[in-house]
């Protein structure tokens, strides 16, 4: 049987890249779209090296219509799309919305009008706990109100799912729509990881930089939020579990199991952890005492979120395997890696 053609736009990226590994060892075939602005070409290197696989990548930018066009114009039998390709980072969302309303919004668009123009049957989306806004209360489930996004970034996230909902509404497209809490981590062997490009902005990369002695020193933003210790609460989730959601998702459309042609699932633990805790963890499992200071908060920052994740596990019959040890463990392989450390 000839295996199903995936486009994953943003596939040299964190998530897309481990997207890929898990499709691949899963037993589709992959094309991938990246014009790399945040990511390394090289990083699908990494993905041949786990699967022995070399993966095309369009160096497209999706903004381009022409360009994203003519994709799917040489790729006639592509069967589904995972829509990674966005920029993330909730603090320089604050700082630049325009560039994250530009780029996010007429990316979509334009891979969305290729998805009806070439009756692509299924589409993953990409999208994020930020939707949520701050919630009243965690867990989050997927029927928890979607209340004001606290940043840029968490609205083009809630308003690309209603770009998708509609494009459903009014096409043979079905969708699902991933929201993610807080990926971290690297693949078990190391061969891929996460590549921020600049000041790592989100915790990890920040703390694994510290440690390794690229950063003289990280910021805990802010330990007076009304938690245990203070500091913010998040749902640190492995990326290769984040991952296998994907093929998850993929295969039960394919299947034609799905209950509705868009539905929502959250991606996390189900655990919160305080970024001090984090921190603690980090410094177990590494043996490196991070040198921190307590800063002021971050705009766009919430207080506190974590997931209920049993659509997911009961629905798709996802069950992550990564604890939050094993998260630092793998983040801290891999920084030490592209550091050349042993
Ligand atoms: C986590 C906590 C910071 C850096 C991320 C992704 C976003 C979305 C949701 C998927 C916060 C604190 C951070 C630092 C710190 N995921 N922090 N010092 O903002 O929750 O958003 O998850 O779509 O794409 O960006 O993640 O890692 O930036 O912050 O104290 O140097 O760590 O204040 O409380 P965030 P983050």
């Amino acid at each position: 049987m000839t295996k199903k053609k995936i486009l994953v736009s943003g596939g040299c990226g964190y998530i897309g890249s481990h997207t890929i590994v898990d499709l691949i060892q899963h037993g589709y075939d992959v094309i991938s779209v990246d014009n790399n602005s945040r990511s390394k070409a090289d990083m699908l290197d990494g993905v041949a090296q786990i699967t022995g696989q070399k993966i095309k990548n369009y160096t497209v930018d999706l903004c381009n219509s022409d360009d994203t066009f003519a994709i799917f114009q040489e790729n006639p039998d592509i069967a589904g799309i995972i829509h990674f390709a966005a920029y993330k980072a909730v603090g320089e969302s604050v700082e630049q919305p325009l560039l994250y309303f530009d780029n996010n919004f007429n990316s979509l668009i334009n891979i969305l009008r290729c998805c009806t123009i070439f009756n692509i049957p299924h589409f993953v989306f990409s999208s994020s706990c930020t939707v949520y806004g701050n919630p009243n209360e965690s867990p989050v489930t997927e029927d928890t109100p979607i209340k004001e996004a606290a940043s840029p970034y968490g609205y083009t996230k809630q308003v690309g799912e209603q770009m998708i909902r509609h494009t459903v509404n009014s096409s043979t497209l079905q969708a699902i729509l991933l929201r993610y809490f807080n990926p971290v981590g690297a693949h078990p062997s190391i061969a891929i990881g996460e590549l921020p490009i600049g000041r790592p902005a989100n915790l990890v990369p920040a703390i694994t930089q510290t440690a390794i002695g690229k950063l003289p020193q990280m910021q805990v933003f802010g330990d007076d939020y009304a938690t245990r210790d203070g500091s913010c609460i998040r749902d640190y989730i492995h990326v290769s579990d984040i991952a296998h959601a994907h093929t998850l998702a993929l295969n039960y459309m394919i299947e034609g199991k799905n209950n509705s042609d868009c539905e929502v699932f959250n991606l996390g633990t189900g655990n919160g952890y305080t970024v001090l805790e984090a921190i603690q963890t980090f410094e177990k499992v590494s043996g490196c005492k991070l040198n921190y200071v307590i800063a002021e908060r971050r705009p766009g920052d919430i207080e506190a979120i974590f997931a209920n994740n049993e659509k997911a596990r009961d629905v798709l019959g996802w069950v992550p395997k990564y604890n939050l040890d094993q998260m630092m463990e793998t983040a801290w392989a891999w920084e030490k890696k592209i550091n050349q450390q042993p």
